[in-house]
Formats: structure tokens, sequence, C-alpha cells
């Protein structure tokens, strides 16, 4: 198969490179002629596992082709994916559509009938339809309009692309449904479950499942607090309920709350979509008061274990993205952590392993360290934000004799109490027991 991927992102050149590796013709377009041409040089825009190999081995077998000339791309495509950006729309908290329907209008102009026309972007309900009406104004016929989203995780994303739990297409007509069959025939070779529904069940169930996930953490982060109060371990409670099948071990880490692309800005889109349908999604709408408050409350967090305040402390922080194996920085709970520890007075060094150039983009007044030695250098208190693995087997001896005050604040509950009390360190996890203040 032929196919344009209009947006060149995490989801866009994932998707493009896993096309051309089933064997389809990919041209991958974005706007953004920076990433474009470091693509055309083998530069890779994004951090993420296996994707510059995988890239590379495309480009070499002519299959994978990158441009900003749109109407180059699109040509004599069978189907092609719109996997641009739907970030929360300034005002009201749904999702900004507008780069989709942009893409759409600049598509329009160059459609053949025959084409099929997916979003592969996450959009609200009847996104499908309002892209329909638009081809329509422009005086496009005998295009197809599918929805079908992406449920890849960034840091894995490759092998939950070849490899994913399901597929879900969402068609109007046979032809469309017949073309999205045809581009993941390789997987479901493989037997990946492929769901065909209808273009709004499927744009729902993209959003249905993240709120799931979202609930699923801030269930866990409460259970944490009430541990914490107990005196009871939410590691073994997680354990303990996650053994159930029908509950499941997945998306029961208590930590910082939730962040990253998708989660914050699709459970507010839910919402949105929901007041316009005039129902109320109360479990969805506490899940984002649950993980915002938590995210705030991580500050507190720390300065509750250097005895109430952070002024004029040295606060090291490990890891900033929003989670491990990806440079992401969006909606990472690092970054009011470390702006409510900047604003009170503290002092921060910080170290990722991979994040650091996006880091600086949104993190001012931060210093950064070469790594996690260094950014225990001097401080009253470290604190591991991201579970990296590489901070999941530091010399805790070495880390405490940097330290100058022996707090390892373990948002990811990587470390087991004793282990640290045995390098002389005072031990925080997440709802790991009574926090050693209040013992
Ligand atoms: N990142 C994830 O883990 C993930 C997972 C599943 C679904 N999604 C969804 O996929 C979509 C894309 O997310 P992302 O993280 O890849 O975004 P991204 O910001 O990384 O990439 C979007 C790209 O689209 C380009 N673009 C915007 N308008 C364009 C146009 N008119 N023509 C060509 N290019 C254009 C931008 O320059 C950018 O490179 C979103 O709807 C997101 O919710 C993301």
């Amino acid at each position: 198969m032929r196919i344009a991927m209009i947006g060149t992102g995490y989801v866009g050149l994932v998707s493009g490179a896993c096309f051309a590796d089933f064997g389809h013709r990919v041209c991958c377009v974005d706007k953004d002629a920076r990433k474009i041409d470091g693509l055309n040089a083998g530069v890779m825009p994004i951090w993420e596992p296996g994707l510059e190999a995988l890239v590379k081995a495309n480009v070499e077998r002519d299959r994978l082709t990158f441009t900003t000339d749109l109407p180059a791309a699109v040509e004599g495509t069978e189907a092609v994916f719109i996997a641009v950006g739907t970030p929360t729309r300034r005002g009201d908290g749904h999702a900004d559509l507008t780069f989709v329907f942009e893409a759409v209008r600049e598509l329009a102009k160059v459609m053949k009938p025959g084409t099929v026309v997916v979003t592969k972007s996450t959009v609200p309900v009847g996104t499908g339809d309002q892209i329909e009406a638009i081809l329509k104004e422009e005086g496009v016929t005998g295009v197809s309009v599918a929805s079908n989203p992406e449920f890849l995780r960034e840091g894995a994303a490759i092998a939950d692309f070849k490899h994913p739990d399901r597929i879900v297409v969402g068609a109007q007509d046979r032809h469309a449904e017949d073309v999205l069959k045809e581009i993941y025939r390789p997987l479901f070779l493989n037997r990946a479950p492929i769901l065909i529904t209808g273009r709004r069940t499927a744009e729902l169930t993209k959003y249905a499942a993240n709120a799931f996930l979202a609930v699923k953490i801030s269930f866990i982060n409460e259970i944490a607090n009430l541990c914490e109060a107990v005196d009871a371990d939410v590691q073994d409670v997680a354990r303990g309920i996650g053994l159930d099948n029908r509950i499941g071990p997945k998306f029961l880490h208590a930590g910082p709350g939730y962040g990253g692309s998708c989660f914050p800005k699709d459970t507010l889109a839910l919402l949105k979509t929901a007041d316009n349908a005039g129902v109320d999604q109360r479990i969805v709408r506490t899940t984002v008061q649950v993980n915002d408050d938590r995210k705030a409350e991580m500050v507190d967090r720390v300065a509750r274990a250097l005895g109430g305040e952070v002024k004029g402390k040295r606060i090291g922080v490990l890891g900033l993205a929003f989670k491990p194996n990806t440079d992401d920085m969006r909606e990472a709970p690092s970054i009011p952590l470390v702006h409510g520890l900047l604003e009170r007075g503290a002092t921060v060094s910080a170290f990722d392993p991979v994040a650091r150039n996006q880091a600086e983009q949104v993190l001012s007044g931060v210093e950064f360290a070469a790594d996690a030695y260094e950014a225990a250098n001097g401080a009253d208190a470290l604190v591991i934000v991201t579970e990296w693995d590489e901070f999941r087997a530091l010399d805790l001896d070495r880390i405490a004799a940097s330290l100058n005050g022996k707090l390892l604040i373990d948002l990811r509950n990587v470390y087991d109490r004793s282990e640290a009390e045995g390098a002389g360190l005072t031990y925080y996890g997440v709802g790991r027991g009574r926090p050693p203040a209040l013992q």
C-alpha cells in the first residue's frame, strides 16, 4: 500500500516507520522543516528506543521518505493518516483541532476519489463527521473518512505498534474497512485482535481507554495516602489486588501523579465532550482533580521531609521526563515540583538521562547535573521523580556520602526502606507505611 502520514511526531514517525517496516511505502509529512531536514539527514527529532535503526533500515530500502510537501506526499496514496497534535484548547479544555482541520483543508486540494483519510490523532467523538463536512465544503467527493486511534506508549512505542493488544478501526464504509485491514494485515497474521466499529465508537474508545488508565493511577495514589495514614504498604496492596485477573497489575504504581502528552489532555477533552452531550462523568472529573492536587502536593511532601521548609535548601532531582525511556516533558510531574521548589526558595540540581534538552525549554533556574551523583552532591535531599532504570541500581553509599542531608525521597518506590537505611539514608517512599517524620 502507499501511505501518507501527516504529522511526524511521536505517533506519526513511529507509525510511519512501522508501516514501512510491514512493507508499505510511506511518506511522512511535517510542516516543521527542521524536523524533516533532520530526518533526511538521519537525525531523529525524538528519543525513542529502536527508532533510529528502524527509520534507517526502511529509508535504505526506499520504503520510507520525509517531506514538507504535502501534495507530493499524498499523490498516488491509498490512505492518508492524520497524526498531528490535538493539544488542550486554551480557555475551555477541549481538544484543539486546529492542526487536524488545517491538515484536512490542505489535503482537500489534492485528494483523489478512493483515498481513505484516517485520523490517528486522538480526536473527540464526531471529528470524523466534521472532517467529512470540510471535505464536502471543499468539493471533494468519493473519499472515505475513518478513525484508527493509536494506543502506543512512548518508550515502548515500536513494540506496542508491532504487537498491539488490539487495533481499533472505526469505518463507515466497506472500502475504508478493507483498506485498513490490508494495511494492518501483517499484524493480524500475528493474531493481533482487530476491532471494527462505527467511527464515533472508535473515536470514543480511545478516550475511554486513557480515562480508565488515569482512574487506575489516581485510585492507587489515593490508596497510597491511606497506607501512609494507617501504616500499610501500597506496594503490597497493589500486588494483592493486581494478581486478581479482574483488576490486573498494570497502572497500579503509586507515584507523583500522571503526566505526559495524553492522559491530562484526553481526560479533560472527554469531560468536555460529556459536558457538551449533557452527561456527567463524575469518576473522570474526580480523577482529574485528584491528579492535579497530587502533582501540586509533591512540593509539600518534599518540604515535610525537610522539616517544613525548602527555603535555602539544595534539592537534587533525578528524572525529569514524564516517564522513563522518553525525552517527552509534556505535563511531566517534575515541572510543578521543580517550579514549586524554586518558588519557595530552594536550589535545584537535576539530572535526566535524555530529557535535558527538552527540560531546558520548560524549566528555568535549574542547575543541570551530568549524572545522579552530581545531582546529589551537597544536596539536602535527593528526590527520585522518574524511574529510569539507571536510578534503580545507584550506589547508595556513594549517594549518602555525596548528600549533605541524607534524605532520599523516592516518589516512584524504586528502593526499599531497609536498603536506603542500610546506607545511612532517611527514606521517604510513597504509601509505604507511616513516613519517618510521623513515626
Ligand atoms: N504521544 C503519544 O504517546 C500518543 C499516543 C497515542 C495517541 N497520541 C495522539 O497522537 C496525536 C499526535 O501526538 P504526538 O505526540 O505524535 O504529537 P507531536 O506534537 O509529537 O507531533 C505532531 C506533529 O504534527 C506536525 N503538524 C501539525 N500540523 C501539521 C500539518 N498541517 N501538516 C503537517 N504536519 C503537521 C507538527 O509539526 C508535529 O511534528 C495526538 O492527537 C495525540 O493525542 C499520542
